[in-house]
């Protein structure tokens, strides 16, 4: 009991002389978790807070990806009135760290051994200098592609290896009158499918020094181009309507049998457990063409909020999060895998076992990469400055040289 949950308790009880007075822990919790498997996910943590005597007050602002949940909690901290725990991830957490708004949960994550739990890798995202200011609920794989079984089967079509081949199952099924890919136009799902891509076709070592390094030569090189060649390409797979669509209802596309593969992240198959679909049977995961492994690590931060009952909310919160049992419960709704090291995953499905143990292998040689378009490698502007120019080009006729000039002049000036 050395968290600030029992302090904070017995300084109520004691200041206050009555245990009425402390009404038990509370939370305000933002997230951008709505879609169905999101929604049956969180649902896990409300329910455990509920159970530990916590009372959960839900903050959902729709929005995959949470460019909106972002843009909320930039306005409710301005205003002085910051939630208590919200979710948060990568560079994001430092840059909040820096504006010096985040509380200090250095005494949960020492008491229940964070350190020895997580990778080191996940570990140093949740640090704030000399503290611990994150709990990472899991990690998601970005470099997926999802497909549908039967219409794979029917159309004599493997998952594809290679890029080319992709193209070339896409283009025999478009021949067939089958849309090819399911894809929501929404700028950071066009982020998502463009990361894949650069994996793909550049190699780990090329995705660490463009997305990552932001290395001029790396984002004008040939590479590059060719990267945004295949984006074009891609462009030409997908549906009329695919403007604004969001990336769950690209995944019911790919479920009800109107589309053959989606490129997204592992919160797809989320979408897909929640309907009660089966990996292997109703539809097929692999990882999108090329080497390495794309990490997305889920998080909640706490913000520095008035209230012992709100700080033992956020130390309950933090405690539950990393718990064995959640971590293990609530990915497997989620389509993620734990970030905690020691829990079983033979209860998992077979997409996680093939994510855990390429992740494992990943990080072994090194193609152990952070996502770009989910906030895992850069700060805000920079990202955001990429992926303007990755829709831009998407969503019109610019050449793949346009694309790369302005992509080089857009990080330079996001510098
Ligand atoms: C990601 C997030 C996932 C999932 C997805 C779609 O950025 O890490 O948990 O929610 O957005 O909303």
């Amino acid at each position: 009991m050395t968290f600030r949950f029992a302090l904070a308790a017995s300084t109520a009880l004691s200041v206050l002389g009555s245990a009425a007075a402390f009404a038990g822990p509370q939370a305000e919790v933002l997230h951008w978790w709505t879609s169905g498997g999101e929604a049956k996910s969180v649902a896990v943590l409300q329910q455990e807070f509920a159970e530990n005597g916590g009372t959960w007050t839900d903050m959902p602002v729709a929005g995959g990806g949470g460019d909106a949940a972002m843009t909320a909690l930039r306005a409710r901290v301005l205003s002085g009135n910051a939630p208590t725990a919200v979710q948060l991830k990568g560079p994001a957490i430092q840059e909040w760290y820096d504006e010096g708004v985040l509380a200090d949960i250095s005494g949960v994550a020492k008491a229940e051994g964070w350190e020895n739990l997580l990778p080191a890798s996940i570990a140093g995202h949740m640090k704030c200098g000399d503290t611990w200011c994150a709990a990472p609920v899991n990690v998601h794989r970005v470099d997926w592609i999802w497909a549908n079984a039967s219409i794979l089967a029917q159309n004599g079509i493997e998952m594809p290896t290679t890029w080319d081949e992709f193209n070339a199952a896409a283009e025999k099924l478009q021949a067939a009158g089958i849309i090819p890919l399911a894809h929501g136009g929404q700028a950071w799902q066009d982020a998502t499918l463009f990361e894949t891509v650069v994996l793909g076709i550049g190699g780990p070592a090329f995705f660490q020094k463009a997305l990552v390094d932001l290395d001029e030569s790396a984002l004008k090189s040939d590479t590059m181009v060719a990267a945004f060649d295949q984006m074009r390409t891609l462009r030409g797979y997908v549906d009329a309507n695919f403007s604004g669509r969001d990336w769950n209802l690209a995944t019911a596309m790919v479920m009800n049998g109107e589309a053959a593969f989606q490129v997204m992240g592992d919160w797809a198959k989320g979408e897909f457990l929640a309907a009660g679909k089966v990996p292997g049977q109703d539809f097929l995961c692999a990882s999108t063409p090329g080497e390495g492994y794309l990490y997305n690590v889920d998080s909640f931060a706490m913000f520095k909020v008035a209230g012992d009952d709100n700080v033992a909310g956020q130390d309950l919160l933090a405690k539950l999060i990393m718990g064995k049992n959640f971590q293990k419960v609530f990915n497997m709704n989620k389509g993620s895998i734990p970030a905690r090291t020691d829990v079983a995953l033979d209860a998992f499905d077979s997409c996680a076992q093939l994510s855990a143990a390429d992740m494992a292998a990943s990080s072994a040689s090194g193609s152990l990469l952070p996502s770009y378009a989910h906030g895992m490698a850069l700060y805000g502007p920079q990202s955001g400055a990429i992926t303007d120019v990755v829709t831009a080009h998407f969503n019109s006729e610019m050449s793949s040289a346009d694309a790369v000039a302005m992509l080089v002049a857009a990080v330079a000036n996001s510098r």
